[in-house]
């Protein structure tokens, strides 16, 4: 029997069908797969086609079957409305049932969709867990975004349902939600039967039954509904995430491959048992929510954290800290850049010593690398606790390189999230698809089949899925990163190779970018880039080359831009800066140079490709940078 990690990524490669049938025990299901690893009807790969589950049940029913019912489910903590409450499987099952109770007096059923537009608030997760237990596929859209946003989605998902909430609190800012869902709905060419809405005092909203408006506690004024038995392949939620165009992808995740894949991490990753504490201080609309604020600590028994706040001003920079020691988590998930804000507030991490962190025993991070500064000041005010890159993507649902905390625990090498996760053959290539020797940066792939949680396919579009995907090199599955691997087979993950960005750990297109600048009527030609920064990782700044013959003020140009891009997107894409350019740098083909403009703002720049048409327009823009303060080398520092 494998027992080193080693041993079990060994044979997860050799044989993914037994490993995964083993590994499949561990979930109550309600009928056991059969086929392990099946194709359906469009070709792609499927795991447990042929299994029974609801992952409703394995996240609540079946805890208060073994005995769990009093066991604290979820905590939720909002420093934001100065409010703490806690469930029990018990109660969270109630709810969830109630609500399922009342989405199905509203005629919905296994298959529908449904949207969820929602705070940091236990009405999330009881609508997620309410969704799966009658098989509603739900999108979870991230509250940061602006209507129109949400609208796209709308039209892409097609939910006869939004579940929302008349606020969300971004620190004192009251988030006009209901608003939003109002313009979204008129925005959008699907029409939406109904919106459920959580109603808060913090915000008052009148509620129209003309419009299909109810409230939240108007829908769990019903009788309860039982779990629906569902194919392992029914899909569980739909997530959409950015790739290279303005449109988003819906990211589909199944049953019973994600239930499978939540357990095992638990067990084999983090290394958290039933009745310990997890904490993922991420946010319900990013897939880290998903994954291990809900399902992945509810499935194991676990009691998760649903947080309301941020790390700094919900009061100041000891929010991690008490929380932590408050609820006595054991294992802890945030992205980089929320420690970044922390370090900055508190440069000396004055406030770690002032709580009780004993019950903490783990520290994880994903997002975007865990940068060697930041893992040495963690390392130093978690008083030598193991700091754990780990890296994964909307697409992957959990880790595909990490520490193996419940397995063996690999040693540190600072800059690297480990090594492959058992089920994934991580491989780095080249350009024409050849493998890269130790040390040579490269594309990252992954060898198919994928481990069970990963994406089953693009919610209806077969053909983007395979052409995003599974086109670069036949058989491997693209993952959009680049990056090298050492000698040892620890995997250093460098950033992306394609135009998507990562700002405070939310992902975004650079393209979609590019469209929304393109689409004001001064601007004849534009590039968006991440450029570093110190406190996000990488922001997105914007070179525009205005039509002929105009001579604009650039600040007021500067400003439309930035409103146009929070009015599409939303401030959360942190878009800040517009530089005006006479033109933009290009090879002589005519492609513009997108990587070596994301780069001039910092040391060492990278070589100018000798295809390029006129290398002194980077000097100009260079100059440009300098004057504007822009990028890491000639912003201030802090
Ligand atoms: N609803 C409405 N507005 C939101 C929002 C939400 N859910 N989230 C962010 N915004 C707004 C913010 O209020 C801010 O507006 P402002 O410029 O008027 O102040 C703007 O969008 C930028 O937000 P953000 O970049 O999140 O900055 P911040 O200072 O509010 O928070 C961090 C900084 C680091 C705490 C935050 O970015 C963070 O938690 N990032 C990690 C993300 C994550 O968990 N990713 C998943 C991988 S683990
Ligand atoms: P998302 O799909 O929003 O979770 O973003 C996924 C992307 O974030 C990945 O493709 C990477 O570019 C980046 N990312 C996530 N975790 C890490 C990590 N540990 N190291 C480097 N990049 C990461």
């Amino acid at each position: 029997m494998a027992t080193t990690y080693q041993q079990h990524w060994q044979q997860s490669i050799q044989d993914p069908m037994g490993y995964w049938e083993e590994q499949a025990k561990a979930i109550p299901w309600m009928k056991f797969p059969k086929t392990i690893l099946g194709k359906n009807s469009q070709g792609l790969n499927c795991w447990f086609p042929d299994g029974m589950l609801n992952t409703c049940y394995v996240a609540l029913d079946y805890h208060i079957e073994q005995g769990r019912g009093q066991q604290i489910a979820l905590y939720y903590d909002s420093p934001v409305t100065h409010t703490k409450k806690s469930f029990s499987y018990n109660e969270l099952r109630a709810k969830v049932a109630a609500l399922a109770g009342g989405l199905k007096k509203l005629g919905l059923q296994k298959g529908d969709t449904a949207i969820l537009y929602m705070p940091m608030i236990p009405e999330a997760i009881i609508s997620m867990l309410a969704c799966a237990r009658l098989g509603i596929v739900h999108s979870v859209v991230f509250g940061g975004f602006v209507p129109k946003e949400l609208a796209l989605r709308i039209d892409h998902a097609k939910p006869k349902i939004i579940l929302s909430a008349s606020c969300g609190i971004e620190v004192t800012k009251i988030i006009d939600y209901k608003s939003y869902v109002d313009s979204a709905r008129e925005l959008a060419q699907h029409k939406v039967d109904y919106v459920v809405i959580q109603e808060r005092e913090q915000h008052k909203v009148t509620l129209s039954k003309a419009k299909g408006e109810f409230s939240f506690n108007q829908l769990l004024d019903s009788p309860p509904a039982e779990c629906v038995e569902l194919l392992a392949t029914h899909p569980l939620y739909i997530l959409y995430t950015s790739g290279t165009t303005g449109k988003p992808k819906g990211v589909l995740r199944d049953n019973g491959g994600h239930a499978v894949a939540m357990k095992y991490s638990m067990d084999k990753i983090y290394d958290t048992a039933a009745g310990e504490v997890y904490w993922a201080a991420s946010d319900i609309g990013w897939v880290v929510g998903h994954s291990y604020i809900v399902y992945a600590p509810l499935i194991q028994g676990c009691s998760t954290i649903v947080y309301e706040g941020k790390p700094i001003k919900t009061p100041d920079a000891s929010a991690f800290y008490r929380v932590m020691s408050e609820y006595k988590v054991k294992t802890f998930f945030t992205a980089p850049t929320a420690f970044r804000v922390i370090k900055k507030e508190d440069p000396e991490g004055k406030f770690a010593k002032q709580y009780n962190l004993d019950s903490l025993k783990y520290l994880f991070f994903a997002g975007e690398r865990l940068d060697p500064a930041t893992y040495h000041w963690l390392k130093k005010t978690f008083k030598n606790r193991p700091i754990l890159d780990h890296w994964w993507q909307t697409e992957s649902g959990w880790a595909i390189v990490s520490n193996f905390c419940g397995l063996e625990v690999l040693p540190t090498k600072v800059g690297s999230s480990f090594k492959a996760v058992p089920g994934y053959d991580v491989r780095i290539v080249n350009d024409e698809g050849k493998e890269c020797k130790a040390y040579e940066n490269g594309n990252i792939v992954i060898k198919l089949p994928l481990p069970p949680g990963t994406m089953s396919n693009l919610w209806k579009d077969t053909e983007r899925f395979k052409e995003a995907y599974l086109s670069f090199l036949p058989g491997y599955y693209f993952s959009g990163d680049g990056g090298y691997k050492d000698d040892q087979g620890y995997i250093y993950v460098m950033g992306r190779v394609d135009d998507v960005i990562n700002v405070a750990g939310h992902r975004f297109s650079t393209g979609q970018m590019e469209e929304i600048l393109s689409s004001h009527a001064s601007v004849a030609e534009c590039a968006v880039v991440g450029m570093k920064d110190s406190i996000r990782g990488h922001i997105p700044v914007g070179f525009v080359v205005l039509k002929d013959g105009l001579d604009l003020d650039p600040a007021s140009l500067e400003a439309q831009l930035i409103a146009a891009m929070q009015n599409s997107i939303g401030k959360v894409a942190f878009f800040k800066t517009a530089i005006i350019v006479k033109r933009l740098p290009k090879t002589r083909s005519g492609k513009i140079l997108r990587r070596s403009l994301s780069h001039l703002g910092e040391k060492p720049s990278i070589p100018i490709p000798p295809t390029i048409d006129d290398p002194a327009i980077l000097d100009e823009v260079k100059q440009l940078l300098q004057e504007r303060k822009v990028g890491i080398l000639y912003a201030p520092a802090i």
